[in-house]
């Protein structure tokens, strides 16, 4: 193509035509942004510098392949009508330092004790990243509602802080999931999630990898619900700390899903959980419900705890150590690293799934 372009243009000018080349731009080595408008999509090298988005404004920010992308001041989000994500970043191969800085969502002006299930409109998410690349060091806080949608496929989030602990205040915060997953062969490691719903959600993908995270005050480390036609697969949990939460590791697929839903292939390994008031470790085909009439149109297979020791202290009264609602569970599973002690033994309906070791 280019041989082609030099011949006509050499062509072109032994006809003695004078022209102007239009040269397409080259990228920017740097931009310095500071509104929630600038158009990214051409610089490799971005600072954001601190700023406001104002009411019914989004962010909404595809960076230029490869772009190395630098926080240097906090990006707050003034009350809004907007729907979510407030924020969006996408592009592949992205190198985010957010340096320690925070996206702020002042979610205390919308917290109700409701969510996203009444009262007060929420927007939700907050920031959505999606592409692939790198994210690390930032802090996202007071959320309205659901904090961090992860999509795309080849992202590493790597020592992010979700902090809605603000949201405890007279349980006003509610449904302020950490992360949510629908992608695949990604990481999370070395984030610390404090919330009042899931760490993290895993709705659907495959090579996934939850590391060395922390969660505290909200619903554990999640894969559901699983919807029709959803499938997760292959999922590692590892060296994560789950305190004070409602239930330490559940894994739940909707009681109507059908069409291929499916869970297979989850490993814990290495997991300390305390304080869990309601079920140490629950897997069911009951939802919304935890435990009642298990679907069959799903199937559940291949969940192990292996490895290093996962350990799951119940200190609600009235909370189950393990419970297993199947309706369509099969396989072995090796549940030989895992320790459950407190509260009261749960029921165990594993259908056709054969669980060894462990004690709970
Ligand atoms: C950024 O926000 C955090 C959290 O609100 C705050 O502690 C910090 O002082 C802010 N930094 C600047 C430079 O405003
Ligand atoms: C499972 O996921 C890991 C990373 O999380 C990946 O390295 C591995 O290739 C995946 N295995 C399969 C069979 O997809
Ligand atoms: C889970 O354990 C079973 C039984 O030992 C084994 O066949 C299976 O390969 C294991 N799965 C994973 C993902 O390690
Ligand atoms: C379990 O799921 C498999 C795969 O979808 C299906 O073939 C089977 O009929 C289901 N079992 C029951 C009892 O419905």
């Amino acid at each position: 193509m280019s041989i082609l372009f030099k011949s006509s243009a050499l062509h072109l000018l032994a006809l003695g035509i004078v022209f102007v080349f239009a040269v397409p731009s080259t990228k920017r080595a740097s931009c310095t942004i500071s509104s929630y408008d600038t158009d990214v999509s051409d610089c490799s090298l971005v600072t954001i510098s601190a700023f406001t988005v104002p009411d019914g404004e989004v962010i909404d920010w595809t960076f230029a392949d490869g772009a190395e992308v630098t926080m240097a001041g906090n990006i707050t989000f003034e009350q809004t009508s907007a729907d979510g994500p407030l924020a969006t970043f996408d592009g592949d191969g992205i190198i985010f330092k957010g340096a320690g800085y925070t996206l702020d969502g002042n979610g205390a002006d919308y917290w109700d004790g409701e969510g996203t299930n009444g009262g007060v409109a929420k927007p939700h998410p907050f920031l959505k990243i999606t592409g692939s690349g790198t994210y690390t060091d930032f802090t996202v806080l007071n959320t309205p509602a659901q904090a961090v949608s992860v999509g795309g496929e080849g992202l590493t989030l790597d020592a992010i802080t979700v902090d809605n602990s603000a949201g405890d205040e007279d349980s006003l915060g509610h449904n302020t999931d950490g992360f949510d997953v629908s992608a695949s062969s990604i990481t999370i490691k070395n984030c610390i999630v404090k919330n009042q719903d899931d760490c993290i959600a895993i709705n659907s993908g495959s090579s996934i990898t939850f590391e060395n995270n922390q969660c505290s005050g909200g619903h554990g480390m999640f894969v559901g619900s699983i919807q029709s036609g959803k499938i997760v697969s292959n999922v590692t949990f590892s060296g994560n700390e789950v305190s004070n939460s409602m239930y330490g590791i559940r894994i739940k697929v909707e009681s109507d899903a059908d069409d291929g839903a499916s869970v297979s292939g989850i490993t814990y390994s290495g997991n300390t959980v305390t304080g869990i008031d309601k079920y140490g470790v629950l897997i069911s085909q009951s939802y919304p419900d935890d435990f009642s009439t298990p679907g069959t149109g799903s199937t559940i297979s291949d969940i192990n705890f292996t490895g290093e020791e996962t350990s799951v202290e119940v200190t609600g009264s009235s909370g189950e150590r393990l419970a297993i609602d199947c309706g369509n569970c099969s396989g072995d599973w090796d549940f030989s690293e895992l320790t459950i002690t407190g509260g009261s033994a749960g029921t165990m309906d594993v259908d056709d799934a054969s669980i060894s070791g462990g004690s709970y």
